[in-house]
């Protein structure tokens, strides 16, 4: 029977992806892999196998996918901007050489990969605003720049070894589930939490840091898109601009406030405020659209009102929160 593999399972994007692929597949035929198990295991995640491997380890990798006769692999495991910055040279190992392993041992056993990019491969002479799919990429991070460089090399191993990778550009993705680890748009999780818990919040970037930003049911919904989609249908094989809606830190104050007017935030940017710059304020979607009919079904105000409605359930789960 062969499964799918999930690399950097438990993190943000990772531990909701298992649940959706489990939903439709059955637990035992995804494996989750991270570099540890998960802190507190429920749902779905809790009956499927786990493997506790390092991505730079390539033997460990061959063992997971020869033993479980893995045919697809959903290649998360990574370091996100913020974290990269503070560790470059970690940030290039992990990033770029997890991806290599999973390519070449991919090649071998004629598997599916999905590996997700970045906004953050695009830098300060892109065009900021609508950047469209092709155009200027100067990544000004060592994350960016592990992410090109990742999208150029899932484009050779198409080219030159007919490999079957798929590659999104996620803008910065919100979601309750699990906390976001390490990266520049990660003040919005946390702003929505402090909100669900009536505290104030003091956001680490600038008030009118615009930057494309996506629900996590729509992050899920596009990549099982692309990996449902038709090959031959898939003009682009680096990897595909992806968009939902647009907001800087202000423009969620005031979609919060639309629920808890006394909700309050103060501004105190810090390094991440540097990425932000270099990152556009809205992408251009069309070829995906075209290409697998890619359409986002969240926008800022629903998202709010789902997230706060979540993360005010699970306080009230924990008990920290009156009825
Ligand atoms: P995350 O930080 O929440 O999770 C990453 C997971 O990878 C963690 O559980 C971590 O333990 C694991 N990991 C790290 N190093 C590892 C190693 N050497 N071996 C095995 N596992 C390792 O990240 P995420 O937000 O879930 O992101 C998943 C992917 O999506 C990443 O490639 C990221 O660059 C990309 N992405 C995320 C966003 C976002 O906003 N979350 C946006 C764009 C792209
Ligand atoms: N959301 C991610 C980050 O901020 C972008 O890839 O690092």
């Amino acid at each position: 029977m062969s499964r799918i593999l999930v690399t950097g399972a438990n993190g943000q994007i990772g531990s909701e992806l298992v649940d959706v692929l489990r939903s439709r597949h059955g637990a035992s035929r995804v494996v989750r892999l991270d570099l540890q198990p998960p802190p507190s295991p429920d749902g779905h995640s809790a009956s499927g196998p786990f493997e506790v491997v390092d991505v730079r380890d390539r033997d460990a990798l061959a063992d997971v996918i020869g033993r479980h006769e893995v045919d697809t692999i959903y290649h998360l495991a990574s370091l996100l901007s913020a974290t990269g910055e503070q560790h470059p040279d970690r940030a290039w190992d992990v990033n770029l050489g997890g991806l290599k392993n999973v390519l070449d041992l991919a090649r071998q056993h004629h598997l599916q990969v999905f590996w997700p990019s970045s906004i953050a491969v695009f830098g300060p002479s892109t065009p900021k605003t609508d950047t469209p799919q092709n155009t200027v990429l100067d990544p000004a991070t060592m994350y960016g720049v592990t992410k090109r460089s990742g999208e150029m090399l899932c484009q050779y191993y198409h080219r030159r070894y007919g490999l079957d990778v798929r590659s999104l550009r996620y803008p910065g993705l919100v979601s309750h589930k699990t906390a976001p680890g390490g990266g520049t748009t990660d003040y919005a999780v946390d702003m929505l939490k402090a909100a669900a818990e009536s505290e104030p919040y003091t956001c680490f970037l600038e008030p009118d840091a615009q930057l494309p930003m996506m629900y996590m049911p729509d992050a899920i919904r596009a990549t099982l898109a692309l990996m449902d989609a038709d090959g031959t249908a898939l003009s682009v094989r680096d990897s595909y601009n992806v968009a939902a809606f647009s907001f800087a830190p202000q423009d969620l104050v005031a979609a919060i406030q639309r629920h808890r007017p006394a909700f309050g935030c103060t501004y105190a940017p810090d390094e991440r405020q540097r990425i932000a710059d270099a990152w556009p304020s809205s992408v251009d979607d069309s070829t995906a659209r075209d290409d697998w009919n890619w359409a986002p079904e969240y926008n800022l105000d629903a998202m709010t009102e789902d997230m706060l409605s979540h993360l005010r359930e699970g306080e009230r789960e924990s008990g920290s929160v009156g009825a």
